[in-house]
Parts: C-alpha cells; sequence; structure tokens
C-alpha cells in the first residue's frame, strides 16, 4: 500500500472504529445485529454506521469520477456524525482535487416525522422505542458534525453544509454539477426529495448511491426509487453494494 491508501485505510478504521473492534455483523441474525449495532454504532464511538464495504465502495466510485474527470461535487443527504462525508473530503485531499466540494445535507436535528397514513411502516418505527429512545432519532447537531470534521483535520472551505430538511433546503441549495450523489436519508420522502431535486445535476457518468435501498423492514426507501426511476424511465440496472446499499451510474 502506498502512504494515500494507507492513510484511507487507517481513516475508514477510525471513523467506523474497527481499529480494534469488528463492525457488527449482518448476517448473525436480526436480533444479534439490532444489539451489536446499538452498541457499536449509536452507544458508541464510531462517526459513520456504514460498514466498512460501503466506505470502499464510495471511495472506489469518487477515485472513478477524478480519473474519468467526471464534473462535479460530492454530496452526501443524510449525514448523522459525518463520518462518510469525511471520508468524502480525505477522497479529494488524497487527490489533490481543490476544484470540487463536499455537500453535507441534513436536517442536524434527526429523522423527520413520516406521514402515518402513506408509510405506516416508517410511522410505527419513527415512534416506536428502538428510533425514539435508543436512537434518539439519529439527531446530531451541526457543531458537532463540523467537529468532527475538524477532528480529522477536514473543516476547510471544501465542505459546505445544507441544514435544514432536504424538501426545504436542497431547492434552492446553490449546487451546480454533482459526481457523486448519496442518500442515505432513510424514509421514502426523503429519498424522493433528493430524486426529485439533486438527480438532474448529477453529471453523466456520476454516481447515483442509495444507502437504504434494501432497507425493507423499516422504511419505505425501495418504493420511492423504484418510483422515481419509473417515472423517469431510467433503465441503467441497479448494482447491489451489500445487503442494503445499492447503485447505478448515470449513462455517459
Ligand atoms: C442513517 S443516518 C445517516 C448516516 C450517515 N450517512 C453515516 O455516515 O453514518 C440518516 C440521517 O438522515 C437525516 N435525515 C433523514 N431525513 C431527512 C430529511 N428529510 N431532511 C434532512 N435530514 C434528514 C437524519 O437527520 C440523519 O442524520
Amino acid at each position: 500500500m502506498d502512504n494515500a491508501a494507507l492513510y484511507l485505510d487507517l481513516l475508514k478504521k477510525s471513523l467506523t472504529d474497527t481499529l480494534v473492534a469488528t463492525e457488527p455483523d449482518v448476517d448473525a441474525g436480526r436480533a444479534r445485529f439490532a444489539v451489536d449495532f446499538l452498541n457499536h454504532y449509536i452507544r458508541g464511538r464510531a462517526v459513520t454506521m456504514l460498514p466498512r464495504v460501503r466506505l470502499d465502495h464510495l471511495q472506489a466510485c469518487i477515485e472513478d469520477v477524478l480519473r474519468r474527470g467526471v464534473p462535479g461535487d460530492l454530496l452526501e443527504a443524510g449525514v448523522w456524525r459525518g463520518g462518510a462525508a469525511i471520508l468524502m473530503r480525505a477522497v479529494l485531499k488524497v487527490h489533490g482535487a481543490a476544484d470540487r466540494c463536499v455537500w453535507a445535507a441534513d436536517s442536524f436535528q434527526g429523522l423527520p416525522e413520516p406521514d402515518a397514513a402513506r408509510f405506516p411502516k416508517e410511522a410505527a418505527a419513527y415512534h416506536g422505542p428502538v428510533v425514539r429512545d435508543a436512537y434518539h432519532r439519529l439527531a446530531v447537531g451541526l457543531d458537532a458534525v463540523k467537529a468532527n470534521f475538524a477532528a480529522y483535520g477536514l473543516l476547510d472551505g471544501q465542505v459546505r453544509f445544507l441544514p435544514g430538511w432536504f424538501k426545504d433546503t436542497l431547492p434552492h441549495a446553490p449546487i451546480g454539477r454533482l459526481a457523486v450523489l448519496r442518500l442515505d436519508g432513510d424514509y421514502h420522502e426523503s429519498t424522493r426529495d433528493c430524486l426529485v431535486h439533486l438527480y438532474d445535476r448529477l453529471s453523466p457518468g456520476g454516481y447515483l448511491i442509495v444507502d437504504d435501498y434494501g432497507e425493507d423492514e423499516w422504511t419505505d426507501c425501495r418504493a420511492a426509487v423504484d418510483g422515481f426511476r419509473a417515472e423517469r424511465g431510467i433503465a441503467e440496472p441497479m448494482v447491489q453494494v451489500d445487503r442494503r446499499c445499492w447503485y447505478w451510474r448515470r449513462p455517459g
């Protein structure tokens, strides 16, 4: 490994808190995984709840758009403690990409309340004890996220924050082209808001990553994506990263 690869490997271990500990095993069974997830991510020190395979894939997407000269910034919608967006900024830095920035969009006050009439599955989870009491609805404030970027020496002018609900911030955000668009807002409405307001800014050859496409137990994310793709006649096949995360590449 060269120095850049070593740095990014160490960074990913730090962001996932897997330098010593191992990440929760999604194949260990539902109950075991749920307990391990709570302890490792929510109660633990990890700065991202993404498993390593998704961080490796995110890095590969960014390096691919840099190599092929696909124009545009990188955006994550739904950042929690900021870890995946921190990796985005680190990959730009490692490759000397000074002309692109990382957009970090989040309410910075956690998940929105789903419409129970339209999305009963999501609403039941939102009001249930796990998401409400244990996850604190994934609320992490903007100052805490900025402090995490700063802790890694990666809070600078190439990181832009969009605080607020996606439906309010994204339509008017001063974003130009995007080369990598990472959706991690869990819910149907959150995912759809991002697709409606951001997909047209994705450059040909750019990547659209949907973290929760396979998260069918407590979200309707898949339906939001399938509906949008059908409406827009998007025929590029979706490719599976792991059990829950999928992506496609815009042709061009
Ligand atoms: C699963 S977490 C994101 C995990 C993160 N990408 C990581 O690296 O660990 C989901 C995030 O989406 C945010 N979110 C969900 N729906 C949103 C919406 N409609 N507007 C703004 N933020 C939203 C929540 O505040 C939360 O921080």
